[in-house]
């Protein structure tokens, strides 16, 4: 099992490309979610340990008949929870693909053409956004780790030596941002909670006081983080304006797109992210609306040099000796990670072999599924949207004409029981959120697979689900 032989590994293949093609054909028959517990998946697996080896058939087996049936099918149409992307049958070939050239992509010596691969290929998202030439970045785990790995560099480009470090960002920032401050030692407190407007967008306003606040009590505010796309509500900060706040008070400017960066590809979206460009540093997940599986996330600096003040270091055993500069280029020295896979194949193989065109495309019909979902909410008299559409998130709330007259407390109540309803049956799945201390019923729509019938089939859905629970037993 160590070392198949070519013919051995021609059926290993044969059979995972059939399942595949199987999976991928059948994905609408799947249900989105079957319930179930830890204990019935633990009595599906063998827990010995396996001191002799299993067949491959075997392996595939379990995959097959334990694993696909319980997970959630990330892939299938109405799979419309949390920032979930489908992954693509490219991408699935591309990760088998870098595991078995298994390139570690630490420095340019180490896997030399994997990592020209990264970097055309983060210039090409360099471009998409619209950067300078001299932007620069490459590919990390996720959103959290670009938001690490920029708020690091932000941290560097500041002497806080007069003060306690300031950061900003709406009360509507992904959690990941807080989380950067305390890992870097600026600390969670030292993350200011800006207000929010009618569409959940900063509000400049309380930006420019909450720093001038800050400045006249010494700290040393160093950085705002606008978001390209809450996970909340798709919320879009006004970019331009925080770039002229940033520049007054000399700030970095990060933003965070991880969600939604990638919709600057869609011509009706594109203005909302004007002024994208000008950040500092961009936080982007193409295993988000690039479509991709897990894990690769983006970060790209306007000026990388800064980054590799905060990066880089000289230990011995990472010397490049004799090396001219693009030979000696070294990712560890820009962010935080040293062995790294080759998460660019997957990105490379998706930008080139699908095109700008076709992926503009699946990006622009997701926002119209929103757009076409908030539509028949409105026109509905037992739905309510609880924020506006801005990209592809829809948040909203099931009041049917019975509860109609109950108090905001006994809708939300329902909704939860009606979440969880909705995700123990299996036709679609949606997750959460909390908006003005309101329940909301959120969807998110980010797979090239989903359909107006789909946003229809949503509301069915949930009214089937809906008149089981208010129907006395
Ligand atoms: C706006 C935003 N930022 C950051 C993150 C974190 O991204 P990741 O899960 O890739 O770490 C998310 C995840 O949903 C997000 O929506």
């Amino acid at each position: 099992m160590l070392e198949p032989s070519s013919d051995e590994l021609r059926d290993w293949g044969n059979s995972v490309i059939q399942l595949m093609a199987d999976y991928y054909g059948e994905l609408r028959d799947h249900r989105v979610y079957r319930h179930t517990s830890s204990r019935e998946i633990r009595d599906r697996l063998d827990a010995a340990l396996p001191i002799r080896g299993t067949e491959f058939d075997e392996l595939l087996k379990v995959f097959r008949e334990t694993i696909i049936p319980f997970s959630r099918q990330n892939a299938h149409p109405r799979m419309f929870g949390y920032v979930q992307s489908p992954g693509t049958p490219l991408a699935a070939v591309a990760d088998m693909l870098a595991s078995m050239l298994n390139s570690n992509l630490t420095v340019w010596r180490s896997a030399p053409a994997p990592v020209e691969v990264e970097r055309l290929t983060i210039d090409w998202i360099r471009q998409i956004l619209g950067f300078n030439p001299e932007a620069g970045g490459l590919f990390v785990s996720g959103g959290s780790m670009a938001n690490l790995a920029a708020i690091a560099a932000a941290q560097q480009a500041k002497d806080s030596s007069s003060g306690r470090l300031r950061m900003y960002a709406s009360s509507e920032t992904h959690f990941s941002i807080a989380k950067a401050a305390a890992l870097l030692g600026i600390g969670r407190q030292n993350v200011c909670h800006v207000a929010v407007d009618e569409r959940f967008r900063i509000r400049v306003d309380d930006l420019i006081s909450k720093i001038t606040a800050d400045l006249e009590s010494g700290y040393v505010p160093f950085c705002v983080v606008a978001n390209a796309g809450t996970v909340n509500t798709g919320a879009v900060d006004p970019l331009a304006e925080i770039r002229e706040v940033a520049n007054r008070f000399q700030l970095w400017m990060h933003v965070d797109g991880s969600y939604g960066a990638f919709a600057v590809l869609a011509k009706s979206a594109r203005e909302l992210f004007a002024g994208i460009e000008q950040a500092d540093s961009i936080a982007l997940d193409p295993h988000k609306w690039l479509y991709l599986p897990v894990d690769v996330g983006c970060v790209i600096y306007r000026s990388p040099e800064i980054a590799r003040a905060a990066f880089a270091h000289d230990a011995e055993y990472t010397r490049i000796i004799g090396e001219k500069a693009d030979e000696a280029f070294a990712f560890w020295d820009y962010g935080p990670e040293l062995s790294r896979r080759f998460r660019a194949l997957k990105v490379w193989m998706l930008l080139k072999g699908v095109g700008l065109e076709s992926l503009s495309e699946a990006i622009e019909s997701n926002l119209a599924c929103a757009r076409y979902f908030e539509s028949m909410v409105r026109a509905s008299d037992d739905f309510e949207m609880i924020a506006p559409v801005e990209l592809s998130i829809f948040c909203f709330r099931h009041v049917p004409i019975q509860l109609r007259s109950e108090s905001d407390q006994t809708i939300d109540a329902f909704n939860e029981r009606l979440l969880v309803a909705l995700q123990r049956d299996g036709s679609s799945y949606l997750s959460n959120a909390t908006l003005g201390g309101r329940f909301a019923l959120r969807g998110c729509i980010l797979n090239y697979r989903t359909t107006l019938e789909d946003m229809e089939i949503l509301l069915d859905d949930l009214r089937r689900v809906a008149t089981s629970l208010l129907t006395p037993i």
